[in-house]
Formats: C-alpha cells, structure tokens, sequence
C-alpha cells in the first residue's frame, strides 16, 4: 500500500504515487479506464490528477478540448469520490471564443463550472493553474481562484509548470492581499528532466510547498520502451504520436540513460520502471509522482516495489553516469 505525505505546509495528505488521467479517453477507452483506476485505489493511491483539457482533442489536431478524462472520472468515481484527492486543472483552450482558455476571472469561473459538471462533484480538492499566463495579471487570477475557495468548490490551489519566480511573485501577492496562496506546484520531474533542481526546489523546500511531479517515468522513456532504430512498440504512446514524448526523445540521453541503467535497477532487483520511479520519490523535496498508466499492470508493478528507495550513493552513481552521457563527444574550441 502506497504511503501518504504532508502536502507542503498544509494538513492534507497525499499518497506518495499518484495516477494521471491524461491517458482516460484520449489514447484508453472507458473501460480500460475503470480497469486502471480501481487498480490505482486498490493500491492505497489516494491522489488523482486530471484537467480539463485531457481528451480527445488533443490528437485530433482540434483545438477546442473535448473533456474526456472528466467525464470518464465522473462516471467511476460515484461514492468512491470522498475517498480521493481529486486534482484538476484551468487554462488550455477548450472553446473556440476568445475567452475560452487563459485565467482570467471571467475564464476561471466558467471552467471551474463546467469542471464540475463533468466530475459530477461539488467540490475540487486541488484546483491548479496549468502554466503561467502572461496576459492575465496574477492579481485578478488569485483573486478569482480565493473567492472560489471560499464559496467552498475548491479545497487548495496549486500551480503547475511555474518557474520559481512566477511563485515567488504569487506568493508576494496572496500574502499581501491576504489570499489563499498556491499550496503546491506541478513540475515535470525525472531522471532525463531535472531543469527544476536549479531553482524550483531549493525554492518550494524554503517555503514549504507540495511538489507533485508529473511523467516520472518519463512519458515511458524511463519504463524502457523505446529503443533507438527501433519502430515504438504498438498501443505504446510514441505509436499514437505524443508530440511531448517525441521532443523529450530529441534530449541528448533520453535513450542512452536507460539502457545505461538497466543494469543498476536489476542488482536492485527492480525493473526500470521501479527504479526509476524509486529514484523520484527518492529525491529532496518531493511529495507525490504522478505515474500515468494506460494498463493496470503499469500500476502493479509500481506498486511491488514503491517504498523502495536509492541511497545517496546509488544516487552519486546515476548522477555520474548521466553527467558522462551527457559530456561533449566533439573537441571544444576557444
Ligand atoms: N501539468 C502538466 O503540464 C502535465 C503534463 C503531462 C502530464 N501531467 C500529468 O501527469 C500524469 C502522468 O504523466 P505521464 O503519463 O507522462 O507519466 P509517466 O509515468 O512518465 O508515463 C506513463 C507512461 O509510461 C508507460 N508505463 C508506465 N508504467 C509502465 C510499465 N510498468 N512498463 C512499461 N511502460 C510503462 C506507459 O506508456 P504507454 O501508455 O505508451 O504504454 C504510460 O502511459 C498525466 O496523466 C497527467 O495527469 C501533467
């Protein structure tokens, strides 16, 4: 069963894996869904993470979102409801008006609505932003998002794929108007994305924020999928055309650190997918890894093995393994 952790400064508790719903009707049917999510409750995961810009949509080429993963999320949670953390998000387009995406008040109080409805929930446990908006000042965005906490249908706000000083700003300003502050941030966090190291985590550690991280395994990249000159294996995401997935492959080790680690997660007695993801939930800061799942068997086998953790010198040892993957291979000239 998973373990739960502190969400930053907050009294909730958070099971420290959690499942992503991104897959729920845009690459898995309903069905297959339901399959994942009850083995996600089965195994004591207690956060679920969607937003409504997850669906259909967004392979369709289409710009307006078609809310998919709500919906299904609406028709499996039914009384098994309280019994979660339920996340979402605001912001892509999911209309074609002008007003359709972006946080302005107007926007947010639309979305939150339409949320709602598809979640069949009069209440949002963690209601986040999906990136920063630069259009919008952060006043009239926090502002919106404190009156929704106080009409009682979000719990916690949270912020996802915010640079340190986008919070930093936020935080300036709730504290200064006296508003409900972001409680928790959601970064990409894996062994071949770790641009949040830098800044982000020395700054959420300071000021006690939850960091819930999102593709720990790298979109699959980190469970060994992929393999160079190799065709993806069927039903696997690359196959289905994931243009995220595709940019994290172009990053110089996203193949080759794999594989170099393979070897590592077996004298663990590991698959790669449990050293990988034991490698995250072994990091500073950290409270929950958000693991997608297009199969049960994804979260079984997570779950095996999720309160194994990397000793700092397990640690030491990936970290020179990716520095030496990383080293230039042509002579530098001043
Ligand atoms: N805030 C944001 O901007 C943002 C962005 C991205 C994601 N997210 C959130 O984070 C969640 C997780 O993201 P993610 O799906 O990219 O995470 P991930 O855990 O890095 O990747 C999940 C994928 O890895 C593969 N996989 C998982 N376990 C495996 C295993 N044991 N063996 C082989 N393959 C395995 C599956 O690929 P196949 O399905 O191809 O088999 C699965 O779909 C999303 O659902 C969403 O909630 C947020």
């Amino acid at each position: 069963m998973s373990s739960y952790r502190q969400l930053g400064r907050t009294g909730l508790k958070v099971s420290e894996v959690s499942l992503g719903t991104m897959a729920f009707g845009r690459w898995i049917s309903e069905q297959a869904s339901a399959e994942v999510l009850d083995a996600a409750l089965d195994s004591g995961i207690n956060l679920i993470d969607t937003a409504d810009v997850y669906g259909k949509g967004s392979d369709l080429g289409n710009p307006d979102s078609t809310g998919e993963s709500e919906v299904i999320l609406g028709h499996l949670l039914k009384e098994r409801r309280h019994r979660i953390i339920l996340a979402t998000k605001v912001h892509g387009r999911v209309g074609s008006e002008v007003n359709d995406a972006g946080q302005s008040r107007y926007h947010i109080f639309r979305a939150v609505e339409n949320s709602l409805r598809r979640l069949k929930t009069d209440y949002i446990d963690l209601y986040q932003v999906h990136r920063f908006d630069p259009n919008t000042p952060l006043e009239e965005t926090l502002r919106a998002l404190d009156d929704l906490v106080r009409q009682g249908k979000v719990r916690y706000i949270g912020a996802s794929n915010y640079a340190a000083w986008q919070l930093a700003k936020a935080h300036g300003i709730s504290n200064q108007l006296n508003l409900h502050r972001f409680e928790s941030v959601q970064p990409e966090y894996s062994l071949i994305s770790r641009e949040i190291e830098q800044e982000l985590i020395p700054f959420v550690q300071s000021e006690k924020v939850g960091v819930i991280v999102y593709s720990p395994l790298g979109r699959g990249i980190l469970a060994g999928k992929y393999r160079a000159g190799e065709a993806p294996p069927e039903g696997s995401r690359l196959a289905a055309g994931e243009k995220r997935l595709q940019q994290l492959l172009e990053k110089r080790h996203s193949l080759t650190l794999p594989e170099a680690l393979k070897a590592l997660a077996e004298q663990r007695g590991l698959t790669l997918a449990q050293y990988s993801l034991a490698w995250v939930l072994s990091r500073p800061g950290i409270t929950s890894a958000i693991l997608g799942a297009s199969k049960p068997e994804h979260i079984t086998e997570a779950a095996k093995k999720w309160h194994e953790r990397l000793t700092q010198e397990e640690q030491d040892e990936v970290d020179a393994i990716a520095a030496n993957l990383q080293a230039p291979r042509d002579p530098v000239h001043f």
